[in-house]
């Protein structure tokens, strides 16, 4: 294998929180490397356009602090297409990038060694609010998601005491129902509705609710995961249902935005550094990664055969306080 001489660094699927953190670190790391580096904007989307630059230290000035990500990000179906995926790594080549650093999530990682098969060496960041990677116990992203989510929970939940009221409050996840779980632990809400564990018994939901209100409860905060969805007109049925006045409260992408935590910048800043020293050492297809207390590193192969739930316990503690 040649020596790396120049890398690339993109953005691709839903952006999240700290994106901008790990473009810094790659892109100073490599440079302190004596690397060249190449900005590819829009994600895989940009790479087929050409959408290439050369980056400098001041390229990622003022950005640490910055939601969202300064390179933009995109979905690019027409990229499982191997012939576009052949023509993306001629690209590469063209422009004299030997190393490709892809922030994002499980899609964008099958991008990523779809690359390396075709001679690209990759290494994967995990990027994503929905902390949905198996390899891995953090994604970049997800602890500015929760806490943003929650403070908003805790507001509708303020209102919600004031007017004795039902709430329902959709938070995003669509396959996956961590930040129910963590926004339903956090805020103390009544229930959490999320796909791996909701079986659609409203019935239930509305008996819970009755209960709570005949035991004094002055609120009936619901957590729902985007998988689940619905959350308005969920809200009529339950309001009818349980002759409580009931509103929905979709938070949506204002997730995804925002000032990266303290926690994000900082992970993000060692996986961004870590994605380059993998290159350095000759490292290509792999993912980086946090597991248990250490920043490491995983085969894509392996990593995307990983499966991964919202953990059971986490589940049974909040059942036992949600008693009333
Ligand atoms: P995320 O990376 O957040 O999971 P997506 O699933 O939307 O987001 O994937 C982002 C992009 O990664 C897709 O638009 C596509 O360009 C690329 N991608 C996804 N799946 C594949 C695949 N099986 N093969 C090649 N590229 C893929
Ligand atoms: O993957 C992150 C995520 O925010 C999911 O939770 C959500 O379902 C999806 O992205 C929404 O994506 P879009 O940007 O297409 O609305």
């Amino acid at each position: 294998m040649g020596k790396i001489e120049t890398i690339g660094v993109l953005t691709s699927g839903g952006d999240a929180p700290g994106m901008n953190a790990a473009i810094r670190a790659v892109v100073r790391t490599a440079l302190y490397q004596g690397l060249k580096v190449k900005g590819i904007r829009r994600g895989y989307a940009g790479l087929l356009k050409e959408e290439i630059f050369d980056m400098e230290t001041h390229s990622v000035s003022d950005i640490i602090a910055r939601g969202g990500t300064i390179l933009y990000t995109a979905r690019c179906p027409e990229f499982l297409d191997v012939e576009v995926q052949k023509k993306a790594a001629d690209i590469c080549r063209k422009h004299g990038i030997d190393g490709l650093v892809v922030i994002g999530g499980d899609g964008s990682f099958r991008g990523a060694q779809a690359l390396a098969k075709q001679g690209i060496n990759t290494v994967g960041v995990p990027g994503t609010i929905d902390l949905d990677i198996a390899c891995t116990e953090y994604t970049i992203g997800f602890d500015t998601a929760v806490n943003t989510a929650m403070e908003a929970i805790d507001k509708v939940r303020d209102t919600s005491t004031s007017h004795e009221r039902c709430s329902i409050i959709e938070v995003m996840g669509r396959h996956a129902g961590f930040i129910a779980m963590w926004c339903g632990l956090a805020n103390g809400a009544e229930d959490i509705l999320f796909p791996e564990k909701y079986d659609g018994d409203e019935q239930e939901l509305v008996n819970r609710i009755i209960i709570h209100r005949k035991l004094g409860k002055r609120h009936h905060i619901i957590v729902n995961a985007e998988g689940i969805g619905h959350s308005a007109s969920m809200a009529k049925r339950v309001e009818a249902a349980t002759g409580i006045e009931t509103r929905a409260t979709i938070l949506g992408h204002m997730q995804r935005g925002g000032s990266p935590t303290c926690k994000d910048r900082v992970y993000a800043t060692m996986m961004g550094a870590r994605a380059v020293e993998i290159l350095l050492a000759g490292g290509s297809n792999r993912v980086v990664a946090y597991k248990q207390g250490e920043f490491t590193d995983f085969d894509i192969d392996e990593a995307l055969a990983m499966q991964k739930q919202v953990p059971e316990n986490m589940y049974e503690v909040f059942r036992k306080l949600e008693r009333f």
